[in-house]
């Protein structure tokens, strides 16, 4: 599976400690698993920091329309730079802009947890203090994948809200004619960092 990965990664990820213990623990040491939760955190963040500085730049110097071509020129090689020993790293969404971010199985029931946990604390009026995240182990294969949500904040609402300029959104519609990723709201979960680490 050579998914495209990207981030942009605008260091909103709401990742929360909620890390749901269903990781099958079996073989690896409990805190092997800690320590991978650690490093895909590590690796998230580095991601999502690498493509918010090179975004924000575009968006200084050049607008909203530059940002969104930004995106697509530097958030390819920006993730494969970051994917190394073992880890492939990523986002994905349950709508996406670029097709090549889709969900798989797993990924899908994740989001549907982020969202309605998000929906719960949007409920309560207040954002969650600790990301939301959640993990699993494959003992057969070794594999560890980690997945952390990223909520719609106020700084995505030009490219994802429900509001995109004309200008924007005919540069958007010109590099992904398929985009499904407008319309958010405040608040709501826009995506999800995914990561895998193989064994090598
Ligand atoms: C300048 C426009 C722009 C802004 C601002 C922007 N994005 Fe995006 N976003 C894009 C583009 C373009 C892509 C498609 C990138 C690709 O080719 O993988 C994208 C993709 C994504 C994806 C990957 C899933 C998908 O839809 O393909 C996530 C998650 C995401 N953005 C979250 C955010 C968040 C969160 C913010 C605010 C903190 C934000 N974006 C701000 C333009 C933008």
């Amino acid at each position: 599976m050579k998914k495209r990965t990207f981030l942009i990664a605008l260091g909103l990820a709401v990742s929360a400690g909620c890390s749901f213990a269903n990781a099958q623990t079996n073989e690896l040491a409990e805190s092997e698993v800690q320590t991978k939760v650690k490093q895909a955190k590590v690796h998230a963040k580095a991601l999502g920091g690498a493509l918010k500085s090179r975004l924000k730049q575009a968006i200084q110097s050049g607008g909203l329309e530059a940002g969104v071509e930004e995106c697509q020129l530097a958030a390819e090689p920006i993730a494969e730079s970051l994917s190394q020993n073992g880890w492939e790293v990523g986002r994905t969404a349950l709508k996406v802009r670029n097709p090549n971010n889709a969900p798989d199985e797993w990924e899908r029931e994740q989001l549907a947890l982020f969202a309605s946990l998000l929906e719960k604390t949007k409920l309560e009026g207040k954002p969650p203090s600790t990301p939301i995240d959640n993990y699993k182990y494959d003992s057969d294969s070794g594999e560890f994948r980690y997945m952390m949500a990223i909520q719609q904040g106020q700084v995505c609402m030009a490219c994802h809200g429900g509001q995109v300029a004309p200008s924007v959104k005919e540069t958007i519609l010109k590099h992904y004619p398929k985009d499904e990723a407008t319309g958010f709201e405040l608040g709501e979960l826009r995506g999800a960092f995914t990561l895998t680490y193989s064994p090598q």
